[in-house]
């Protein structure tokens, strides 16, 4: 299965922030916002990513993150030239999955949970084996600015409306998507909605449409974070730090999950905490290498 992060956008909800700087490079406590969902991604197992980002921007994901080799993944990069909607991410990377299976996960969405790589495997393991799509269902307070899960009287998903003034469900479906190979045609097919964006929620109601959609609900326990406000920023950033300080393990330590997910060794580790070693972030990776050489 290959990976897209989606990180375009124009970021206007958080003017002046995003004025000059990408909001998926804003940092959240002590990593750019895009280390978290990227981390996702890897957690699943997933090697191959596409970025997709504005012209503007795409330089300085690609500064930040490279070729991915030194993580053992490989990278790629590919421009969304107007905002269009997120549907877009699956032509604009048709060449890239070349008919793969794919999970997509957007650039502002931050996960963290005991249960998430669990619930990341077997997603992309039944999307393997069985093919059409499993998305996700996340209560919130206040689901109008997501897609909204509705069900039916015997908790059978019935539709995801996007967006709606009137939520059916406090089910909202997190910006987090697996689809097996059909879905570059099925995007291709999505019109434009009422406010004139390729809508991934379309994408989602032609799999339903198809009897291929499965929504899988996430409990207690699993934490989504809004990053569309200062005020949201600043609470994941809070999260982040009192996790951490108070485990001491990390969230979305990148070149720590590339390590315990086998896509590099110990020494490779060592040589990335070395190059960063005058702060908390490189010293935490030394004590990850020391660990291993004990061991
Ligand atoms: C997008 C999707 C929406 C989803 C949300 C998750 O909304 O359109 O269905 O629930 O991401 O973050 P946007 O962030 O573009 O408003």
């Amino acid at each position: 299965m290959k990976g897209i992060v989606l990180a375009g956008g124009s970021g206007t909800r958080l003017h002046p922030i995003t004025k000059a700087v990408s909001k998926q490079l804003l940092p959240i406590y002590d990593k750019p916002l895009v280390y978290y969902p990227l981390s996702v991604l890897m957690l699943a197992g997933i090697r191959e990513v596409l970025v997709v980002s504005t012209p503007r921007d795409l330089p300085a994901f690609r500064e930040l993150l490279g070729d991915g080799a030194e993580l053992g993944m490989r990278l790629k990069y590919a421009e969304q030239a107007e905002p269009r909607g997120l549907a877009e991410a699956f032509t604009i990377g048709r060449d890239f999955l070349a008919g793969e299976p794919c999970a997509l996960v957007l650039g502002d969405n931050m996960f963290h949970g005991k249960d998430l790589t669990e619930l990341l495997l077997n997603a992309k393991a039944r999307v393997e084996t069985e093919g059409g799509a499993v998305v996700f269902g996340y209560p919130v307070q206040d689901p109008r600015a997501f897609g909204v899960v509705e069900f039916d009287s015997r908790h059978r998903v019935v539709g995801i409306e996007e967006k709606p003034e009137h939520p059916k469900s406090k089910f909202a479906v997190p910006g987090l998507y697996f689809y097996d190979g059909q879905v570059s045609d099925i995007a291709a097919n999505v019109k434009p909605s009422a406010r004139g964006e390729l809508e991934i929620t379309s994408v989602n109601n032609a799999y339903l449409d198809k009897e291929q959609l499965s929504v899988e609900l996430m409990g207690r326990g699993m934490a989504w974070l809004d990053t569309g406000t200062p005020e949201g920023l600043l609470k994941a950033a809070e999260y982040v730090e009192a996790v951490q300080s108070r485990q001491g393990y990390y969230i979305a330590c990148l070149e720590e999950i590339a390590y315990r997910r086998a896509f590099i060794g110990a020494a490779e580790l060592r040589k990335l905490g070395e190059s960063l070693k005058k702060t908390a972030y490189g010293k935490y990776l030394l004590s990850i290498a020391d660990e291993a050489e004990e061991i």
